[in-house]
């Protein structure tokens, strides 16, 4: 048993958990925390085996995410079920709608920018209603506010990474599953009778035989995992901004071209990813980097760590945009890789953009500090910044 594993608790992980991971890349990669109960799995190699060895590690098993979202999501389900649901919605987030993402998150996000004034907290003035507000319209959400949105997305996903057991958080995050099915169950129940070409729609009808659809229930939990990720890429727009206003240089270089913000995202998503770590379970007992995981095990795949793997990234702590392109982790590996991965870089940019192009000069607020924390979602809850040009008093 190593000494320092064995020391791990969530509460460190969630303060500080880079430190921890550099540690266990170096003295133990694949090694079981035995007061967290799990394995952790944390280079590169390893990872990305974790993610793509099916037979041996399944995504299909009971979780905080099946009892929230209902047993059958496409996250929770493998084979011939999640190919069915994957082909169902992968369509609407094919490359081939990038532009049309990115369109509809500008026109989303101009208002939000308008009315951002001198002294403001960037993510619930800016980042996280824009976002939501395009990601509704993207997939043709019927009538919900923004405010609702923002909070289901945020009530979910707190009960997904809820390690501590937390009654209260998961009470609200079953109460937002409840609210949202109250809510979409009867325009469900009507795309079923007449497709409208929504996500919700597609998820019903699409790749079914005709005259046939996916009941409502089956659908369900797909959907409410969908809604679950509204907040992902504000998280991604947040921790793009914040690492540039942290290194001036690239911030400089960004304003003087707009086009490296793409490049910006890409290298956010390796150092600072929104999701750290990415939960499967044993199937079997299973061989990997020497230790023997016994079937039944839950296995995390820190892909935080894998992004800051020295044997694959030159400097790996250092954020620097000008990085030679190579592929990432950040929207996770292999089948179970984010549905939404073709538009999200191009929603991300489009939200950094707006702003940047509406308020070029941004600065940390050093009166009130940001607040970064978890190690299973990277959760940025404040973002507090100065408008206009310190050195020119403006
Ligand atoms: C910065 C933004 C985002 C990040 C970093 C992100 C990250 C990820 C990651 C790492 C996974 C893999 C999960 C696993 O293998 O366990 C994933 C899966 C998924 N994501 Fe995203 N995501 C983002 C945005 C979105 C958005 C906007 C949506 C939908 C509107 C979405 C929907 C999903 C779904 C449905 C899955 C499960 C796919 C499957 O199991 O086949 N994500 N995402």
């Amino acid at each position: 048993m190593n000494d320092f594993a064995a020391s791990i608790t969530f509460d460190q992980l969630g303060r500080d958990p880079c430190p921890i991971f550099a540690r266990l890349r170096r003295e133990a990669p694949v090694v079981l925390l035995p007061k967290l109960d799990l394995w952790m799995v944390t280079r590169w190699d390893d990872v990305r085996q974790v993610l793509s060895a099916y037979e041996s590690f399944t995504s299909a098993f009971p979780s905080l995410a099946t009892q929230i979202f209902g047993e059958g999501s496409v996250l929770r389900v493998e084979g011939n079920a999640h190919a069915d649901l994957r082909a169902a919605v992968d369509t609407r987030f094919a490359h081939e709608r990038i532009e049309r993402a990115a369109t509809l998150t500008r026109e989303a996000a101009r208002p939000y920018a308008g009315e951002l004034r001198s002294r403001v907290e960037l993510m619930s003035s800016y980042f996280e209603p824009a976002a939501s507000t395009a990601l509704a319209r993207f997939i043709g959400l019927p009538d919900v506010d923004t405010g609702t949105l923002i909070r289901w997305a945020r009530d979910l996903s707190a009960g997904m990474s809820n390690f501590m057991a937390d009654p209260g958080v998961h009470e609200r995050a079953l109460a937002a599953a409840t609210e949202i099915r109250q809510t979409i169950e009867p325009c469900a129940r009507k795309a079923a009778d007449r497709p409208d070409g929504s996500v919700l729609s597609q998820l019903l009808h699409s790749g079914c035989p005709s005259d046939t659809v996916r009941t409502v229930e089956k659908i369900m939990p797909t959907f409410i995992e969908i809604l679950s990720a509204f907040l992902e890429p504000a998280a991604g727009a947040g921790l793009t901004l914040l690492a540039l206003l942290q290194h001036p240089t690239q911030m400089q270089a960004v304003r003087d071209d707009p086009r490296l913000i793409r490049k910006a995202v890409h290298e956010t998503l390796r150092w600072q990813s929104p999701n750290g770590a990415l939960t499967r379970r044993a199937a079997k007992d299973v061989l990997l980097a020497g230790q023997i995981i016994p079937a039944g095990a839950t296995v995390m795949a820190v892909i935080a760590s894998a992004g800051r793997d020295e044997s694959i990234f030159t400097d790996p702590d250092t954020f620097d945009i000008n990085r030679a392109p190579f592929p990432n982790l950040g929207l996770g590996y292999s089948r179970h890789a984010c549905l939404a991965a073709p538009v999200v870089g191009g929603i991300i940019t489009a939200l950094l953009d707006v702003l940047l192009e509406q308020h070029p000069w941004l600065s940390l607020d050093p009166g009130q500090p940001h607040n970064l924390h978890g190690w299973k979602f990277r959760v940025l809850t404040n973002l507090h910044v100065r408008i206009g040009d310190p050195a020119r008093g403006s």
